[in-house]
Parts: C-alpha cells; structure tokens; sequence
C-alpha cells in the first residue's frame, strides 16, 4: 500500500508550520520556545550549559551535590519520584543516590527516543529502582504508571528552572497539575533561577561566544530548512533583555531589515528592529515563589541555595 508524502513526512513539520504562521501573525510576534530543540538546538543548549557566563546549570549542580541527603530526607522514605524532563542529567542521578528506598522513578518526555536511551541507563545503574517511563507532554495531564510495590507517596522532581519559561498564570496552572497528579502527602522539589543584579542574568543569555545567539537563530535554519522559507540567519539578530518590572529575561530575534517573510500562502511584513519573541525565561524570590505555589496548595517546606544566592532547589509539600 502506498502512503502519501504528507501523511508520512513529519506530522511535526506540520505543527510547526501552523504555530509559526499563528505566532508570527500576532502582536507581538512568537515563535513557541519548543522548537528551539531539534538535534542541533538540544546540542548547543548542552554547550550552553557548560558557558562561564551561563550561572544555572553548575550552581544548581552544586546545591544538589551538596544537599542532596538532605532533600532525600524531605522527601522521604519509598517515594515514587516522578522527572518533568527526560531525566537523563547527572541532577537526576545525585538525587537517586541519596534518595530512601525508592520505589520507582518516572522520567516524563515527550521524546520517545530520549526517554528510551535514559531508562536503559538508569536501569543498569538502578536495579533496585523500578524506572518507569512515560512519554507524555508534562503541561497536559497524563496518568502515573502502576508500580509493582505501593509507593508511600509520590514527588515531582522539576530541575533546570524550567518553570521559569512559563508565564506566571501558565505556572500557576502546571504547579495545580502537579497538585492534581501527586495528590495529598505529596510533594515537588523544584529548581528556580532568583532575581539578582540584571547585568548577570543579561550575561548568560548574551554569551560572548555566541553559542546562545548561535540557538536563538537557529530557528530561523528551522524556517528555511524544514517550512522552505526565504530566510538566512542574517537576516535576524540574537536578543536577549532582562525586564526588571517583570523580572524576566526577554528573548527574540530582531529583524534587521524590513522584510516579506513568506511562508506558503502567508506573508508577514517586517519592520527592520521588529521583535518576534521566542522564549521567556522569569527569575523568582524564593518568597514568590512560594507564594505563587501556595495559590496551587503546595507549602514550602525548606530550600537550599547557593552562597551567592544566585539559584534555589525548592522542597514543597502538599497538604489539604
Ligand atoms: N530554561 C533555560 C533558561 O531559561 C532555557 C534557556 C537558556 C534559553 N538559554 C536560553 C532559552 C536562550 C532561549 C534562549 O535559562
């Protein structure tokens, strides 16, 4: 039987071709953050990681290194400890080493092909842990796995400050999900960026290597490559401002010229300097946060922070 080009070749091409002529056509102008990650993009958002300027992922590591025993004794004994994220980070591993008779873990990705390649490692180096993948979308509800043994409760582990990437209501509404899905007695341990003198955080999102301008544009290579549209790199500058009445760093890509940009049968025009916007990344206070959180029924319970007070590891609970 033979089967149509368009029914074989990447559905995904086709979502994304619709968000972009949706996000493009409003005001302001989006591209959603998701495609950021295609194979290119995921590897240099790892060399971002390693930047000097880029702060998060090495401190957030320390405040793990560091307090991991601690946070396994919040969290408690015989949890089934459930990963917003593939789970494949050496975060994830600090934990699991130091965590009380574990039941079973969940890594929850909406890439197969990541989670395969994590649960095959963490089943080798965790025999005694039942790992439980689930390829999901974690921003939509999606059921737990059964576990051979009850779980005493179960935890949401949420590092990398992800959730600062969701704008406060859509946090708002993902921290109820986690409410919903861990039920009474459970708990989140989470990792946010905090609010701190802008010229840092304005630093590690404008790296001097030009790896995140390099991720940034990388979109538009998706644009071109993957939805045949008439774009180079050139045509768009890297921009990242940190917006202290928000407190959010603000990233897109300017126009350099006035442009057509066509897609299909759609045409957008732009303005040289016109913004199209593609990811927010918020920085919290540790008493925000936990205000937004209490608004989801989660109590701050303890965190952990690093000596210059640039990230925090937030330990929260629920109860009725
Ligand atoms: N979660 C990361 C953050 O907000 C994602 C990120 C890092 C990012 N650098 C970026 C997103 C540059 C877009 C552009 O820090």
């Amino acid at each position: 039987m033979s089967i149509s080009l368009s029914q074989t070749l990447h559905p995904s091409s086709a979502n994304f071709r619709d968000d972009v002529i949706e996000g493009l056509g409003k005001s302001p102008r989006w591209i959603p953050c998701k495609y950021f990650y295609d194979e290119r993009g995921s590897q240099l958002f790892d060399q971002i990681c390693e930047l000097d300027e880029y702060y998060l992922t090495r401190t957030e590591l320390a405040i793990m290194e560091r307090y991991a025993g601690e946070m396994a004794d919040q969290i408690g004994r015989g949890v089934m400890l459930v990963e917003f994220g593939s789970g494949s980070s050496i975060k994830t591993r600090i934990l699991l080493d130091h965590l009380h008779k574990p039941v079973a873990y969940v890594p929850v990705d909406i890439s197969q092909d990541h989670l395969r390649k994590t649960a095959e490692g963490l089943r080798l180096r965790y025999p005694e842990i039942e790992i439980l993948p689930v390829c999901a979308d974690f921003t939509e509800d999606f059921g737990l796995p059964t576990t051979s043994r009850p779980p005493t409760h179960d935890a949401v582990y949420f590092p990398g400050s992800t959730i600062g990437n969701f704008q406060p209501d859509q946090a708002l509404a993902l921290l109820k999900q986690i409410v919903r899905l861990c039920g009474c007695g459970g708990g989140l341990l989470i990792g946010i960026d905090l609010q701190k003198d802008p010229k840092v955080i304005e630093a590690a999102y404008n790296d001097t290597e030009g790896i995140t301008a390099a991720f940034n544009l990388n979109l538009v290579d998706r644009l071109r490559t993957e939805l045949g549209v008439n774009l180079q790199q050139a045509d768009f500058e890297h921009h990242a401002a940190y917006n202290s009445k928000d407190h959010r760093v603000e990233i897109g890509l300017i126009s350099r010229v006035d442009q057509e940009v066509k897609i299909g049968d759609h045409s957008f025009q732009f303005a040289a300097g016109e913004l199209i916007h593609t990811e927010y990344s918020h920085k919290y206070t540790i008493d925000g946060f936990a205000e937004l959180a209490a608004q989801a029924g989660l109590t701050l319970h303890e965190h952990w922070t690093d000596p210059d007070g640039l990230f925090a590891v937030l330990h929260l609970v629920i109860v009725e």
